[in-house]
């Protein structure tokens, strides 16, 4: 595990842009933290670095969005997925490094991540940002 405290959103957003440039399709990324942590920041800076262009926002009302090569999904408004949500969401990490907000609402539905994200506030414009990883190297010298 590292962590580090950013103390803006762009440095939020340029953590993630480093992690993204290690990662690859196929590879799922789960974002977790309180509402206003800085998830949709986050996944920002990583979409960024991956070459989408336009804005990206939070999913709030749909499930996901779907860029070239990058899927953001934002569980929120589910309680617990069920089979057919799931139908759904497939198409999503179909080639893909696929970011999840809100990954406990799967209900364990979720394919398991390669790294796991987790960002709490410090204060206003401070945030902890932590990153979990079975691969200790992938996340050696990111921060
Ligand atoms: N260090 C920081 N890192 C990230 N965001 C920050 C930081 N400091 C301030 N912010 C602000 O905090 C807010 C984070 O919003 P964001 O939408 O990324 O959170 P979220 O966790 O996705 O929320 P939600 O649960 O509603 O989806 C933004 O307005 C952002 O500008
Ligand atoms: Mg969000």
């Amino acid at each position: 595990m590292v962590e580090a405290v950013t103390s803006s959103s762009d440095e939020t957003e340029a953590i993630a842009a480093r992690l993204a440039t290690r990662l690859a399709p196929g590879d799922v990324v789960y974002v977790s933290g309180e509402l206003g942590a800085g998830k949709t920041t986050f996944v920002r800076g990583a979409c960024r670095a991956l070459g989408v262009g336009g804005p990206v926002t939070s999913p709030t009302y749909t499930i996901g969005h779907r860029y070239d090569g990058v899927s953001h999904l934002d569980l929120f408004r589910f309680e617990r997925l069920t089979d057919a949500d799931w139908g759904a969401l497939e198409p999503y990490f179909e080639d893909a490094i696929v970011f999840v907000e809100w990954p406990e609402r799967a209900g364990g539905r979720l394919p398991p991540p390669r790294v796991e994200v987790k960002l709490g506030h410090v204060d206003e414009h401070r945030r902890s940002v932590e990153l979990a990883s079975a691969e200790p190297d992938l996340l050696a010298g990111l921060l």
